[in-house]
């Protein structure tokens, strides 16, 4: 493991404005490293594939993950993101909202892929994630992306029936995204992390929640429901009790395909699971834990999140 200490001052680029020098993601071409601003020092830590960023705050979290994504958003030609929903992504699209207003980019073949939707709501219903992902992504529409072609997530609502698919068809679904996904590769996958060590919809203690798993049905454990209820007016009855979400397997696949995995954890209310994920036993207890497996995944963490890991 290499430890690396992040210089002040700000970058040359103009990539990124808090201060510090912007990491050259490159450098992480090389597993084990460790970035921090503060002492580091966790016996336990086995990082395996994973490099780990570790910066003062939420804010830093969110304009080092805007600088990766941005990367991929000013390149020319096919390319993909892979995008994620919830609280931790909030402030790094709103980071790149801010970045579009000067510049033009060409987005016409950019193509974005999700990880996961809810089953029960319909694909305009606020709280959706095709809803929540055209709202970060809208914004690129004026520079030529095309969501109604080039925004991919699983389908869990017959819209001509009005209706929600049916179990059966939700299994159909799931090979035919797991097939989307594989055709359109991104170049990074966004992650969060739930307070109980899921990654995309992949619950704890889940039998799918294993690097074989492709796109699968799930049934979002209690904890998730709580925490994503102040999404849905702080009524965890309104939330959805199901979800499609791509497996540990189609994340393995993307990272040995040569996606970066990104998973970014902010706040203090993800410390125990990213301690779990980073020093506990690699199991489906917490699914996160598998990402030590993988290649080529990047974890930018803010002190708070980082805090069972700093001494
Ligand atoms: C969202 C997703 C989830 C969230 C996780 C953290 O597409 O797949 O894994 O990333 O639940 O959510 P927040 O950021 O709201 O704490």
């Amino acid at each position: 493991m290499s430890y690396v200490a992040l210089q002040g001052g700000h970058s040359a680029n103009g990539g990124s404005r808090m201060g510090y020098e912007t990491v050259d993601f490159a450098r992480l071409q090389t597993p084990g490293n460790v970035l921090t601003f503060g002492r580091f020092e966790t016996p336990g830590l086995s990082l395996s594939g994973v490099n780990l960023i570790v910066v003062p705050s939420a804010e830093h979290a969110a304009h080092l993950a805007a600088d990766r994504v941005w990367e991929v958003l000013a390149a020319e030609g096919q390319r993909v993101i892979g995008t994620a929903t919830g609280g931790t992504m909030e402030p790094i699209w709103g980071e790149i909202h801010r970045r579009l207003v000067p510049v033009s980019l060409d987005c016409r073949q950019l193509v974005a892929v999700g990880l996961d939707e809810y089953v029960g709501l319909p694909p305009d219903c606020p709280q959706s994630y095709r809803a929540e992902n055209l709202r970060n992504l809208g914004p690129l529409a004026r520079f030529g992306f095309n969501p109604a072609e080039n925004l991919h997530l699983p389908t869990t609502w017959n819209a001509g029936e009005g209706r929600p698919l049916t179990n059966e068809e939700l299994l159909i679904e799931c090979g035919r995204y797991e097939r989307t996904v594989g055709e359109n590769r991104p170049a990074v996958q966004l992650l969060g992390i739930g307070s109980d060590g899921h990654i995309g919809f992949s619950m704890p203690w889940s039998a799918k929640s294993s690097p074989a798993s492709g796109t699968h049905l799930v049934t979002l454990s209690t904890e998730t429901r709580e925490a994503n209820a102040r999404f849905f007016g702080g009524d965890i009855n309104a939330v959805p009790k199901h979800a499609l979400t791509m497996g540990l397997g189609t994340l393995h696949h993307m990272a040995e395909a040569g996606a970066q995995l990104l998973l970014v954890a902010t706040g203090q209310a993800k410390q125990d699971a990213l301690f779990a994920a980073l020093c506990g036993p690699v199991w489906s207890g917490c699914p996160a834990s598998f990402l030590r497996l993988f290649p080529n995944v990047t974890v930018i963490a803010d002190e708070a999140a980082a805090a069972r890991l700093i001494r």
